[in-house]
């Protein structure tokens, strides 16, 4: 039996001290870390951002709601293209696109983009939004979607942005819980060669929005798409004959914590929450933490967030951090295969990026799917990489390091969520020895810790539970409507502490270790066990491209390992693999961890963001009836592994 909230097992000893070029030209000074809390965001109000009235007191808190930069006026929108185009950068490129069929290309100066923007927010204005409407977001990755959120930001409009792969089901929920009144979406988008509906879903989902009054229609495929006479306007229609100079629709100038936006979150359960981002601190965090975590030396980089905007990481690290820093960015629409499994590399090396930033998930389909498809293209553009979005896989990162990064490149491996608003833990590139797999430390500013079920720090190499210890400017202001339910899930656990839902362990030199979500933490044999540590001793094995394990009934050691394994280059599993795989995890991190049972399969259920359900994965391997689903990507992959379970052999 041990006393430890969770175990830790996994041993990485391999340490990359930053490159000294990088060091001598690198934003972040390590002085840094050591710039009081206070003076530190104080300055980062003052510098990073452009007000209308300066704000006259820095923080107000009052658990669990943060008020920052009290007093101050200040939008989103001409903090993100006006004051740059005044500043006589209207002609640097905003976003070179990239659209999913090959050829369509378009790059967008900030002024275009300024244009497009007070043309639809003028549009916007004659249907009657203005500040204080909500409304809601429905479209595919084109330059319209941030034109869209940039005009609802300029008007004082909140807006929700939803998915666009996620079901009229779906939609109709988020737009019915934030009251939206107008709905903008499109008519079709592209997604590996497929046309996605997204008109049609939205008129399925408005059969049942009875407070959503005018839809906009954007025309990205031109398919032919049903409008409702009365409701309905194409997007054309809404900008023809509108202003685009500046003057014709001032900026509305926002209270510091005026509600920016809703982003609704499912995690694995229940009903989604509506996670509130207000605004100056929201647009500092973002802001700052750009600056510093991706080095961003404007109208230098080139930066490619290959996230979906429709998640945190594209509203964050996409649109307001970005554009709020004079960035120029890719922004690509469709998938990393289509039509060939190198289009992620022939964008990079199309548009010379400097700056690439992704999800653990696409670094192992790339893993899966080869190195020759990189080894095609010239990166040496690359000078920084980074991840969010899961623990990553020490192996993961290195082959990230070495096939994309040349053996050569830094990888901040950013750890946050949609509720912290902006990244937490990370390297600094220039300051941190990074190790595969570490988020290192917190950003400066940031009071983070690891606790055990008591709430007292476990210290050196002890695992527990992630917390933060004090409040930052991109913090959500609380679940839209539910109050009670944001008390709840982060307030209540550990008095005085936010609890973020993940497992860390902290190392002797102070670096975090994610553990993955506390949920789903096993438990052999009274020893709790955390998932991405027997993965990363599977991933770690040459054959291996991916890897989820779960824990199930057990009547001898509570809970037995079962192990999902997908192989590189589509291997089919055999009962050898099998026993070698379960040695390599016994040798790598001990016999205790070593998988009961590996079941082989060609995919891994995830969510639409690419994150591993092992919820349902424990639902297969007890039998029973699978859990909501609706989240999941692709509903076909747990039935195929559930079959592929039944037919396997097992050889316990
Ligand atoms: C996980 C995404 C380990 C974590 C920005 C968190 C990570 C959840 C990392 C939030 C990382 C995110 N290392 N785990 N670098 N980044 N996570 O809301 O479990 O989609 O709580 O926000 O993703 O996911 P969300």
């Amino acid at each position: 039996m041990s006393d430890q909230a969770i175990e830790t097992l996994f041993e990485e000893d391999r340490r990359y001290p930053p490159p000294t070029e990088f060091t001598a030209q690198a934003n972040a000074k390590p002085e840094i870390h050591d710039i009081p809390f206070e003076e530190f965001w104080e300055r980062e109000g003052r510098e990073r951002v452009t007000w209308f009235e300066p704000f006259t007191s820095l923080l107000e808190w009052e658990l669990p709601y943060a008020k920052w930069y009290g007093g101050g006026k200040i939008n989103v929108a001409y903090n993100c293209l006006d004051r740059h185009v005044e500043a006589g950068l209207g002609d640097r490129v905003a976003f070179y696109y990239e659209g999913e069929p090959e050829g369509e290309r378009a790059a967008i100066t900030y002024e275009q983009l300024l244009d497009e923007v007070v043309r639809a927010a003028n549009g916007l204005k004659a249907l009657g939004v203005g500040k204080g409407t909500p409304v809601g977001i429905y479209m595919g990755m084109g330059p319209g979607l941030p034109v869209a959120m940039l005009a609802c930001a300029r008007l004082g409009a909140p807006h929700t942005v939803v998915f666009g792969g996620f079901s009229a089901e779906a939609l109709a929920d988020r737009l019915n819980d934030m009251r939206c009144e107008v709905l903008l979406t499109q008519d079709e988008s592209y997604r590996r060669g497929t046309i996605v509906p997204l008109k049609r879903n939205a008129d399925d989902a408005l059969a049942s929005c009875p407070g959503v009054r005018s839809v906009v229609v954007g025309q990205r495929t031109r398919g032919d798409v049903p409008m409702t006479s009365g409701r309905d306007i194409t997007w054309n229609d809404l900008v023809e004959g509108q202003s685009t100079d500046p003057a014709s629709c001032p900026c509305e100038p926002m209270d510091s914590e005026d509600l920016l936006y809703l982003l609704y979150t499912s995690g694995t359960t229940a009903k989604p929450k509506g996670i509130a981002h207000t605004t100056a601190g929201y647009l500092v965090g973002v802001a700052s933490t750009h600056h510093y975590i991706f080095d961003l030396k404007p109208g230098l980089d080139v930066y490619w967030c290959a996230a979906d905007i429709g998640w945190v990481t594209g509203h964050s690290y996409i649109v307001y951090g970005p554009l709020c820093n004079g960035a120029t960015s890719v922004l690509y629409e469709g998938t990393p295969d289509f039509p060939d499994k190198d289009r992620w590399w022939e964008i990079v090396e199309r548009y010379k990026v400097t700056i690439l930033y992704t999800a653990p998930t696409a670094i192992r389909a790339h893993m899966k799917w080869g190195p020759e498809h990189a080894a095609k293209h010239d990166l040496s553009s690359l000078r920084l990489l980074g991840t969010v979005g899961e623990p990553i896989n020490p192996e993961a990162w290195m082959w990230y390091r070495q096939h994309i990064g040349s053996d050569r490149t830094p990888i901040v491996d950013t750890w946050w969520q949609t509720e912290t608003g902006m990244v937490l833990i990370t390297p600094l590139p220039g300051i941190t020895t990074t190790k595969p797999g570490s988020a290192t430390k917190p950003f400066p500013g940031i009071d983070a810790g690891v606790v055990d079920d008591h709430g007292n720090d476990v210290g050196p190499g002890g695992g527990g539970y992630l917390v933060l210890k004090r409040p930052w400017p991109a913090m959500t202001r609380g679940i839209f409507g539910d109050e009670a339910r944001f008390r709840a899930t982060y307030w209540e656990r550990f008095p005085g502490m936010y609890f973020a839902g993940d497992g860390a362990r902290i190392d002797e030199d102070g670096d975090f270790w994610l553990l993955g979500r506390v949920d789903d933490v096993m438990n052999v044999s009274g020893h709790r066990i955390s998932t991405i540590e027997v993965e990363s001793a599977l991933v770690d094995h040459q054959s291996v491209a991916e890897a989820a394990v779960c824990g199930r009934f057990d009547a001898l050691t509570g809970q037995a390992i079962v192990a999902y394994v997908t192989l590189k280059g589509g291997e089919e599993g055999s009962v050898e693999r099998l026993e070698e795989l379960r040695n390599h995890v016994a040798v790598k991190i001990g016999p205790i961890a070593k998988p009961a049972n590996i079941v082989f399969t060609p995919e891994l259920p995830k969510t639409r963001s690419g994150k591993i359900m092992r919820r349902l994965l424990r639902d297969v391997a007890e039998n029973r009836p699978l859990g909501d689903t609706t989240t999941l990507a692709d509903p076909a992959v747990v039935s195929e592994i559930a079959d592929r379970a039944e037919a396997q052999p097992t050889e316990e």
